[in-house]
């Protein structure tokens, strides 16, 4: 039976479990390779936080013996909580270079691909999602990060749930469907439906966790899937990140293409390249007499990207059966490129003729 107790510390390098009762359940050495015990233990060495005993009966107790972030945050809840600086309480932190100035890429990641629309809800988590498994059915190796901090979608469209492992380097291993790497604020949130309540310094943070403590395994591209608008998310990782590239969602609707037009300003600003335009739910095909309903306007987004001398990436048309299968975890993209798939797979080919620099336009 699993067995709750104080951890305590009894010696230079050593640490016992103690029950309520006073009894010592077992011992265990703290790992040298760990660095100084002062990092994990108050300096008078007394009490540690919970642990169960199971796991405190590992020969070595530190953040490299613990398999995920639960085990590791209750094991230093009263001695490293997570703070303004590691909101996400990740072990071995290191805090990332914050120096705006320099963008930073990531390591074993070839290509950054923002996901983005500035108004909300008209398919960016759909595209990513579908996107990657498209991209990564043409034979690139594919991650998929969700930088929606307080509405995750991803663990849900890619049917993954539980928590992140952490690596020996104390990093968070990605969970994986679908042959697509992921990770989102949905898997380190202890309950789905308890509101995140950071502001400011500690959502940057968050943000940049999330950004530089994932490790990926050798990515040819990392979709990122943004939240909507122009806000602190996207203007951080436009000034962090080396991104490769931008693609804009949008419906042909007026109200969105002025969005549209607000977001291209602020990745010139961050001097991203836009890899174009996509347009989604452009047309509704009637089940029963087959008539077209262009619901949002017809030809919006594409007079929009001519106007503005973008690519117009493609489209996709809205239907019932995109959103049912995202709703229950298994992307569209799934089914091939025969059926509703095939918009997603025209994209992903544009995208990848980017990543070639075979569709920059010199702007
Ligand atoms: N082509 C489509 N056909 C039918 N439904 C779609 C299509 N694209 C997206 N949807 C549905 O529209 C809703 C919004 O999509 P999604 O969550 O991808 O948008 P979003 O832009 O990421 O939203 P947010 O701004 O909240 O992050 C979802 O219910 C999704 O299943
Ligand atoms: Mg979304
Ligand atoms: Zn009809």
């Amino acid at each position: 039976m699993l067995n709750t107790g104080t951890i305590v510390r009894i010696g230079k390098g050593s640490v016992a479990l103690l029950h309520g009762s006073g009894s010592v359940a077992s011992l265990g050495q703290i790992c040298p390779s760990a660095g100084s015990p002062s990092q994990f233990w108050s300096p008078a060495g007394s009490i540690g936080g919970q642990i169960r005993s199971s796991e405190a009966s590992q020969s070595h107790l530190c953040p490299n013996s613990f398999r995920t972030l639960t085990q590791y945050r209750s094991f230093t809840s009263s001695i490293t909580s997570s703070s303004h600086s590691n909101p996400l309480g990740l072990p071995n932190f290191k805090p990332a270079n914050t120096n705006l100035g320099v963008k930073r890429s990531l390591s074993r990641v070839k290509h950054i691909l923002l996901v983005s629309s500035c108004k909300g809800g008209v398919g960016k988590s759909t595209v990513s999602t579908n996107l990657a498994i498209a991209l990564r059915n043409l034979g690139l190796s594919v991650g998929l990060l969700d930088a929606d901090i307080f509405g995750p979608s991803i663990p849900k469209l890619m049917n993954l749930h539980g928590e992140p492992r952490i690596s020996q380097q104390g990093k968070l291993i990605p969970l994986q469907n679908y042959g697509v790497q992921t990770m989102s604020m949905g898997y380190l949130i202890p309950n789905e439906d308890s509101p995140i309540v950071w502001r400011g310094l500690m959502l940057q943070k968050a943000l940049q966790q999330l950004l530089f403590d994932v490790e990926w395994n050798d990515l040819d591209v990392l979709v990122i899937d943004l939240p909507p608008g122009t806000g602190d998310v996207q203007i951080t990782i436009g000034q962090m990140l080396k991104v490769s590239g931008a693609i804009i969602v949008s419906t042909s609707q007026d109200l969105a293409l002025i969005d549209v037009k607000k977001g291209i300003s602020m990745f010139e600003k961050v001097k991203i390249p836009i890899y174009g335009l996509v347009e989604n739910m452009s047309v509704f095909v009637c089940p029963n007499c087959h008539h077209e309903e262009h619901l949002f306007g017809k030809d919006g987004v594409l007079k929009e990207a001519e106007r503005l001398g973008i690519d117009y990436l493609g489209s996709i048309p809205l239907n019932r059966e995109i959103c049912s299968k995202s709703d229950e975890g298994f992307p569209i993209a799934l089914s091939g490129k025969d059926g509703l798939g095939r918009y997603y797979y025209e994209i992903a080919e544009g995208v990848t003729r980017h990543l070639r620099g075979e569709g920059e336009r010199e702007k």
